[in-house]
């Protein structure tokens, strides 16, 4: 159970496994997650599931190698196994014909995006994809969002590719030229999805985010990802991931994110000098 049977670099430090685990590819839906641990010492943290082949049994997770959980996954290789993942959770996304769609995905959030992109244009909308990463290397899935895209639009905040800037930039400029969209989805860093709310909002587009607080049981239990949607206190692991934009409270979200910063740098620090004598 778990064995991973494909592993694939996407960029430097994210990669892409697909992982046979025929229960939850059976009953994946796009927007859903799954809580992984890696070990018996390991945390338990979410992965959106970027797709999945209900023949093969298989579901496919991309990540950004960026603590010890994350440093841990990348380290295992094909043949290997994932000690427990729950899932699929979440409500899924709500997949219908808005009409037009505008979805943004930003730097390794793009993993998270093109499962709801994908569905969107199957579903018979106009899709127009926004793709931002910090500078062209790090860009991913470029390819198979662009399949599923009517109309596809790359950024990069240093020029490497595309337009020189935020994602931001690209919607505010389709906008002004009169792009009227039914709906926008936006996944990648809170800071970015709190961007993405503060252009529609004077447009009164409806506009989604997924969000990605800490989470550990994901059952609703432990209120690790406790968010606040327009004054209400919500859970995103059971009555999310998705909220409307317009009415999640990013600040704190933000803060809560960054909670145990501290505890997270240490541990990493500690993982990297495992099998040294310098803190023996
Ligand atoms: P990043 O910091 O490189 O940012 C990616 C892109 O977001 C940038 O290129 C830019 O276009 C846009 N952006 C960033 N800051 C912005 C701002 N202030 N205003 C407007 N646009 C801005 O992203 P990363 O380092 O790859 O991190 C990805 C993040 O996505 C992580 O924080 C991860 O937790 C999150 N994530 C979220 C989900 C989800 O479901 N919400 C899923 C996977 C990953
Ligand atoms: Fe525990 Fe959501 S992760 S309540």
């Amino acid at each position: 159970m778990n064995k991973i049977v494909a592993k694939k670099d996407l960029a430097p430090n994210i990669k892409l496994i697909e992982v046979r685990s025929p229960e939850i590819a059976e009953k994946a839906k796009p927007g859903q997650f799954v809580i992984l641990r890696v070990d018996e010492k390991g945390e338990r943290f979410p992965l959106t599931l970027v797709d999945w082949d209900r023949q093969k049994g298989t579901i496919t997770l991309i990540f950004l190698e960026v603590g010890v959980s994350t440093k841990k996954l990348g380290t295992l290789q094909v043949q290997d196994e994932i000690l427990d993942i729950v899932g699929p959770l979440g409500i899924p996304s709500e997949i219908r014909h808005y009409g037009k769609v505008c979805i943004i995905g930003g730097g390794v959030g793009t993993a998270s995006a093109y499962p709801i992109i994908r569905a969107l244009k199957t579903a018979g909308n106009r899709v127009v994809s926004i793709v931002g990463a910090r500078t062209a290397q790090l860009l991913i899935l470029e390819d198979e969002i662009r399949k599923f895209s009517d109309e596809f639009y790359v950024s990069t905040d240093d020029g490497t590719k595309g337009h020189e800037g935020f994602v931001t930039d690209v919607l505010n400029e389709l906008i002004q030229k009169g792009y009227d969209f039914d709906v926008v989805y936006a996944i990648g860093p809170a800071v970015m999805m709190r961007a993405v709310a503060e252009v529609t909002r004077p447009h009164r587009i409806k506009t989604i985010v997924s969000l990605n607080p800490i989470m550990v049981d994901g059952m609703g239990m432990c209120g690790a990802c406790r968010v606040t949607v327009g004054g209400k206190t919500r859970f995103a692991c059971v009555d999310g991931p998705e909220f409307d934009a317009h009415q999640v409270d990013f600040g704190e979200l933000i803060k809560r994110q960054r909670m145990f910063l501290a505890e997270e740098k240490l541990a990493l620090q500690l993982w990297e000098n495992r099998g040294c004598s310098c803190h023996e």
